[in-house]
């Protein structure tokens, strides 16, 4: 079990994805299930202040994933978790412990051999505590909006890297002051700050960390 925690964009997806990749592991996206809950409670229009009917929607989620899709029962939705307007939303449920503890099961599920390299804020903390490799994965704010930037321009959407680099300050200030599962640097995680790295770079350092532990056992 590898749980890779970090801030937004700090590329701990593409990273823990590869890993699993190169493993041969499942892939758990924990920030997509707060992003699936809040696409549901935004269609049910449920009242973002209650906490029961929010845990409510995050038990029943009719959620599934294929490779690189999420899916809302029978509907594919991985554009629409994707957007602005979702991503709030996401920050918003993600901060009631309801939601969290409704969303807890689900996430140990995806624990099946042979292994998984699993991705969010509290991998490493509160889902998987035992996880055999922690790793926090961060990069400046700077760094991070740059590549936030580039990605948005090569897709032809418009961007601004004064307000990519505001809207990362408020995530950052938002996951790691929140009282239920803030975003930390946990005592026994491999830091590994990718600012001056590449993708590639990145992923054999976490491979070489699992390498190391494989074979001291
Ligand atoms: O990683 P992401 O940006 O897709 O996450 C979406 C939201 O969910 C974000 O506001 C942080 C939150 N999140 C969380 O609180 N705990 C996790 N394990 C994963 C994501």
């Amino acid at each position: 079990m590898i749980a890779i925690d970090g801030p937004s964009a700090s590329g701990k997806g593409t990273v823990a994805q590869a890993v699993a990749q190169a493993l041969g592991w499942h892939y758990l996206d924990s920030g997509a299930l707060y992003r699936l809950v809040a696409l549901a409670a935004l269609r049910a229009r449920v009242d973002w202040t209650d906490a029961r009917r929010l845990a409510g929607v995050a038990s029943a989620l009719d959620a599934r994933f294929t490779s690189g899709d999420a899916w809302l029962g029978a509907e594919r939705v991985t554009d629409a978790i994707r957007t602005e307007a979702c991503s709030a939303a996401a920050s918003q449920v993600a901060g009631v412990p309801e939601v969290r503890a409704a969303l807890l099961a689900r996430q140990r599920s995806f624990r099946q051999p042979p292994g998984l390299a699993a991705e969010g804020r509290d991998m490493g903390s509160v889902v998987f505590p035992d996880a055999g490799l922690k790793v926090f994965l961060t990069a400046t704010v700077e760094a991070r909006a740059e590549r936030r930037y580039k990605q948005l321009i090569e897709k032809g959407i418009p961007a601004n890297i004064q307000t990519l680099l505001r809207d990362l300050r408020e995530r950052d200030a938002r996951d790691a002051e929140r009282p239920v599962a803030p975003l930390r640097q946990l005592p026994d995680a491999h830091l590994l700050d990718t600012t001056a790295m590449s993708v590639d770079e990145a992923v054999a350092k976490v491979l070489a960390w699992q390498g190391e532990r494989a074979s001291s056992r």
